[in-house]
């Protein structure tokens, strides 16, 4: 130690740790991905996408229009019927089991290109992103010639054309999580990438192309909300699966209304992470930090309210408040950092528009020292104490570097404060007693419990809401229902 103190003037820096740029060379325009081809827009529109990180332009995508949105539609129709749906579904298995190996295979072009675009830390889209991804198509290949198995005496068929609307916070993983199921169920689909992350799903076209996926079963349509509506308005499709804001999600329900369309959302969220007095402390400190500063705090399941127990609070608050000095905040390449770039000017702006309600309603703000980055989208990990349950911060999803400290005394007053909220997908609990987690997990109304541990995936666990935060699960053999229709009949 007494050497490290002599040492005091140089500060402890870790030298850069850059992955390679030149892992993925993006084109400088791409068309949209219809019908096993690249085709420039009808529209003849396009947009820009760029890396949050540096507002460096990376690409030209298409803005298609309705007449592209039926374009595709028709390619994935088309596909559907001569072939894919009727396919022997062991041969059907088999494309899906080459996308998951090409995708492992490509795994650190494909990283780099998710957090340019996106602004995610090389280290979660290389460990988690990529790595989920793979899974999800391995998983579900598994399932496709298995469907009698997992639906016994129900008859199972796919629906026909199934369109799906991501966001950009898990672009490639979110594909996943839509594309394998929907395709291990015989499905052919249309799928709209978020504007500000459009780059992987386009190469994720090329992934499809080598791993022979007949034409026109999986479409990539780039552009805004715009293009989302004329898809979901579109009258070919049999199938609408969204993730996104509850605010386009009700849009969604309110246009699909009456036309029979089978739709699954999943929304947002404000998930409490409960800790009471005798969990392992330490061990509930990086599950507090995994679970509000995982990519940015843009996730949907984000432990952004964090329920202390009160004997607690005070020395759980100075843990966080130090590993949070620890957290590296800067370039999103750079193997070393823990929080990335912001992934839009839009999303900045509103988590700044969050903060400062939550400190003109008298909350105590604590962010660690750390220099941001001149060019960019950069918000430091923040942390609010002295939040009540009214306060928007406590209400309202912030889906950014922001977590919310509440306190309680007893396990009653936990359940009535983490139920507390218009949302229902998950939340943690941090106890050594096995029987209080179960009794918590009983009462919890949220779609995913975590006990001592946060934000764990695994493609056979089901995942999704209640009440504002959707309806539907994904993952599991739960997840093929949403792509399955029981009925022995065609939809009329
Ligand atoms: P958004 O819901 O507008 O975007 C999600 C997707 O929906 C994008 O692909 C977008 O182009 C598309 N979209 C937008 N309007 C549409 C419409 N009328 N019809 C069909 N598709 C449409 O989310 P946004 O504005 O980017 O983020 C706003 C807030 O939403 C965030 O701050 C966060 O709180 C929440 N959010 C939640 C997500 C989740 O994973 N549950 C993901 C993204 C955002
Ligand atoms: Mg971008």
């Amino acid at each position: 130690m007494g050497e490290i103190d002599r040492l005091g003037a140089a500060p402890w820096e870790y030298a850069p740790a850059p992955e390679s740029r030149e892992l993925v060379r993006f084109r400088e325009r791409y068309g949209l991905a219809i019908g096993g081809e690249m085709v420039d827009p009808r529209s003849g529109t396009w947009f820009t996408s760029v890396s949050p990180a540096t507002e460096e332009p990376l690409a030209e995508v298409a803005q298609a229009g309705p007449e592209d949105v039926d374009a595709a539609v028709g390619a994935a129709r088309e596909a559907f019927e001569d072939g894919w749906s009727t396919m022997r579904s062991a041969e059907r298995a088999k494309v899906i089991f080459r996308i998951a190996r090409i995708l492992q295979e490509r795994s650190r072009e494909l990283a780099v290109a998710e957090s340019l675009d996106g602004g995610k830390p090389i280290k979660e889209s290389r460990d988690v992103d990529l790595p989920l991804a793979a899974a999800h198509f391995f998983y579900y290949a598994g399932w496709a010639d298995k469907l009698e198995y997992a639906f016994p005496n129900r008859r199972p068929a796919p629906h026909g054309v199934a369109a799906q609307i991501i966001p950009w916070n898990f672009p490639l993983l979110m594909l996943a999580w839509k594309v394998a199921p929907a395709l291990a169920c015989g499905n052919a689909v249309v799928l709209k990438p978020a504007e500000t992350t459009p780059l992987t799903a386009l190469l994720f076209a090329d992934v499809c192309r080598q791993a022979e996926v007949p034409p026109g079963v999986v479409n990539i349509v780039t552009g805004d909300g715009s293009t989302g509506a004329a898809l979901v308005d579109h009258a070919g499709i049999d199938k609408v699966a969204f993730t996104g804001s509850t605010e386009v999600g009700k849009e969604i329900q309110r246009r699909l209304a009456g036309r029979g369309v089978p739709l699954t959302l999943e929304l947002g969220g404000k998930a409490a992470n409960i800790v009471f007095d005798d969990c392992a402390l330490d061990q509930a400190v990086e599950g507090i930090v995994n679970g509000i500063w995982f990519n940015q705090g843009h996730v949907c399941c984000a432990g952004s309210r964090l329920l202390v127990q009160e004997s607690i609070a005070e020395q759980l608050i100075g843990k966080l408040k130090r590993r949070m000095g620890t957290l590296r905040v800067g370039d999103p390449l750079d193997k070393n950092t823990d929080i990335g770039a912001i992934n839009s000017r839009q999303q900045l702006e509103r988590i700044r528009e969050l903060v400062a309600s939550g400190q003109e309603e008298g909350a105590e703000i604590f962010q660690p020292a750390c220099a941001l980055p001149e060019r960019g989208f950069w918000y430091p990990p923040t942390v609010f104490t002295s939040v009540a349950q009214s306060y928007r911060i406590a209400q309202e999803e912030i889906f950014g570097p922001v977590l919310s400290v509440l306190t309680f005394r007893t396990p009653e007053e936990a359940v009535e404060k983490a139920n507390n909220t218009a949302y229902g997908l998950s939340a943690g609990v941090w106890t050594e007693k096995g029987s209080r987690i179960l009794w918590m997990a009983e009462r919890l109304k949220a779609g995913v419990v975590w006990a001592n541990t946060y934000n764990r995936f695994d493609p056979a666990s089901p995942f999704g809401g209640y009440k504002e935060s959707g309806f539907g699960r994904e993952g599991g053999r739960h997840g093929l229902e949403a792509y399955l229709r029981f009925d022995g009949g065609r939809r009329g």
